[in-house]
């Protein structure tokens, strides 16, 4: 019997990278994505693939569920209402998707004696953090302040509380993401910064001072190959941030870099004194436990996005088909 692995979200940002990786690797892949950003093309690069399989519906409906977990022994679950802005835009859809489809998603795992389940989540649960030199690691308390956040630690906690010898589970943090994918997206500050300053040749930035990790999609879609592959000892019952922690940055410093390459950019400061999200993160544990280690950095992600903007490749990076 085929084994398949099953990637909720896979025609999002980070899973139309990750899938070709998977199919590469000699894994049967099936896709479960509704397609909500109309980015069903995301994926036309591996359809002709007989190991690929797409399945189009909501990951909280229970008949397609069960279609899409059949034979699956591994399940990396990325579908969700991605990131502040969407989540504030659809809080009821918000919890449905990221908590109660979460939650499903598991028990109908557990069901069917699925050996591992990876759930993406944020380096955005860590908050703000009381000091500012202070890397969050792992074990940090999480103080999520969004409902995006607060929909991420509980599922988190409730993959987390399903780890058992049979049933391999982990949480994937991620930091900020950024630069290209077949699935783009123009929300992300990096990517978001970038286009402004090429297409609009100005930039407004609200509180430069605050730091973030970054991490490039194709280093967040090996992070999930690198679970996957991990020996089940390494993995069960963890949580991993991803990213490196040489990336982190403040927003002036990806205004500086931006400037390297743009010098006529005209950037405006919106100063605030408070940011809920201001935090600075540890990539130790990754490394240590996992052997991961990132390929790309984020001036490589602003030439990378600068290339494609200065291509016409897209035709307008401000179309909503570009958000979460
Ligand atoms: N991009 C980032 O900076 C970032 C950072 C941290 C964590 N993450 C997490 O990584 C995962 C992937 O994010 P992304 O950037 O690829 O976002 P994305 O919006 O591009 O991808 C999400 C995918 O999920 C699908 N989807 C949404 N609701 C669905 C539903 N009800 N049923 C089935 N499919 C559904 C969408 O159609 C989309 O293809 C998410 O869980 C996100 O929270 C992303």
């Amino acid at each position: 019997m085929r084994r398949w692995t099953l990637v909720t979200g896979g025609a999002g940002y980070v899973g139309s990278l990750l899938v070709p990786m998977l199919l590469s690797q000699g894994r049967n892949v099936r896709v479960l994505d509704s397609l909500k950003h109309g980015n069903g093309s995301s994926l036309l690069g591996v359809w002709s693939d007989d190991r690929f399989e797409f399945v189009h519906g909501d990951v909280d409906d229970e008949t397609t569920l069960v279609e899409a977990s059949r034979d699956v022994s591994e399940i990396v679950h990325l579908a969700a209402i991605v990131g502040d802005p969407a989540c504030s835009r659809e809080p009821d859809e918000a919890r449905r998707v990221n908590v109660d489809a979460t939650r499903r998603l598991l028990d109908l795992a557990q069901e069917l004696g699925v050996d591992r389940f990876l759930f993406s989540s944020t380096c955005s649960n860590y908050g703000k953090l009381e000091a500012g030199d202070v890397l969050a690691t792992e074990e940090w308390e999480l103080r999520p302040v969004s409902l995006y956040a607060e929909t991420k630690v509980e599922a988190e906690l409730e993959t987390l509380a399903r780890a058992n010898p049979d049933f391999t589970t982990a949480c994937l943090r991620l930091a900020t993401v950024y630069g290209v994918s077949p699935r783009m997206r123009f929300d992300l500050t990096v990517n978001e910064f970038v286009r402004d300053v090429a297409v609009q040749g100005s930039l407004v930035v609200y509180g430069e001072q605050f730091w973030r990790p970054y991490v490039h999609v194709r280093d967040a879609a090996r992070a999930f190959v690198a679970a996957l592959d991990a020996p089940q000892e390494t993995l069960n019952g963890e949580v991993f941030n991803v990213g490196s922690t040489s990336e982190n940055y403040r927003k002036l410093d990806l205004v500086e870099l931006l400037r390297e390459r743009v010098p006529s950019a005209d950037v405006q400061f919106v100063h605030r004194d408070e940011d809920p999200r201001d935090y600075r993160v540890s990539f130790e544990k990754i490394g240590t436990v996992l052997g991961y280690g990132t390929t790309r950095s984020v001036p490589d992600g602003i030439d990378e996005v600068l290339r494609l903007l200065e291509s016409s490749a897209i035709e307008d990076p401000y179309a909503l088909a570009y958000r979460a």
